[in-house]
């Protein structure tokens, strides 16, 4: 017998310890958006900054802190600093889409000479102020990345793009962006959720009885798809926000487009491990193979350009 439990970490329902995108549940089903639109139809489209983030600015700040998530300090952040310790230091960095701001006081004491960042929130752009105040060599401002703006101006070394790259609902336009915002021997860093295992209610961790297998299942995968998430998911507040997953051919299509070429690729998995039981095992062996995250490393390419 087989059964399935809704979760994005298999000791999830074992240990009392769920990502913060699993708290937030989806709220209705989703539909396949249509394929990529072609460029000329794509540039003339003109997107509103979904609202959703500001309308979940306190609790995504406090969930975060001054340190990042769970997920930030255990996986996310190490990762991206293994990768970018080596150049830190002296760099201009822009943290594209950039939440409340946690990761810029930790580039900062790597090093980089100062830290800007986007994000279409003025709520967590306040936060994010209000958290690095002492610090003028960090700042921020209010910006729809997928929308030019000053920012992308060829100015910066680095740029970081944590855990956002399916928040936005025009991928191009932000790729676009970052590769402008970069000098010609600049460097992006991308973290996302994994699209080819991890899709809100799409994606599911389930038990094998027979075989004693925890194995992940997807229910779909190829076509890109708008997925609504209620943050709180008891209460009767409709604050939302917006997940896109998309395969993994609109991702290198819209890098393509923007000039930016994919040079480091690697798969972050879970920390999490389920307490000692009859599955633990499986539960420990499924969370070292099946990641969780997508990291990409990115250079300008002038070939593309
Ligand atoms: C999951 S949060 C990640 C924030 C931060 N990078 C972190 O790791 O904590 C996604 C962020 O993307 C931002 N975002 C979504 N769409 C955006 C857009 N079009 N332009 C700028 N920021 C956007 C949201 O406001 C939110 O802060």
């Amino acid at each position: 017998m087989k059964s399935n439990r809704n979760s994005e970490d298999p000791s999830s329902n074992r240990k009392g310890g769920t990502p913060f995108w699993e708290k937030m549940k989806p709220k209705a089903p989703s539909r396949p958006a249509a394929r990529p639109a072609s460029p000329e139809k794509r540039s003339s489209q003109r997107h509103a900054p979904e609202k959703g983030w500001d309308q979940v600015a306190q609790w995504y700040d406090q969930l975060v802190g001054d340190e990042g998530s769970d997920y930030h300090k255990n996986v996310i952040v190490p990762a991206v600093m293994k990768r970018l310790e080596p150049c830190l230091e002296g760099a201009r960095v822009i943290d594209v889409c950039c939440g409340q701001g946690f990761v810029g006081k930790l580039l900062r004491q790597a090093g980089a000479a100062r830290v800007h960042g986007v994000d279409a929130s003025p709520q967590l752009i306040s936060a994010a102020q209000k958290r690095n105040a002492a610090d003028d060599k960090l700042t921020y401002e209010v910006a729809d990345a997928c929308q030019l703006g000053a920012w992308a101006n060829g100015s910066y070394d680095v740029a970081l793009c944590l855990m956002a790259v399916h928040d936005v609902p025009d991928l191009t336009g932000l790729f676009q962006n970052i590769a402008r915002s970069l000098g010609d021997r600049g460097r992006a860093l991308f973290v996302f959720m994994h699209p080819c295992f991890r899709m809100p209610k799409h994606s599911h961790w389930g038990w094998d009885a027979e075989q004693k297998i925890q194995y992940r299942r997807m229910d779909r995968y190829g076509s890109e798809a708008k997925i609504e998430i209620t943050t709180h998911p008891g209460r009767k507040s409709s604050e939302h926000t917006i997940f896109y997953h998309r395969p993994l051919p609109s991702y290198v299509t819209s890098l393509s487009a923007a000039g930016l070429a994919i040079t480091g690729c690697e798969e972050l998995f879970s920390h999490r491990r389920s307490q000692v039981g009859p599955r633990s095992k499986a539960e420990h062996f499924a969370a070292e193979e099946f990641p969780m995250f997508l990291l990409w490393e990115l250079r300008k390419c002038p070939a593309l350009q």
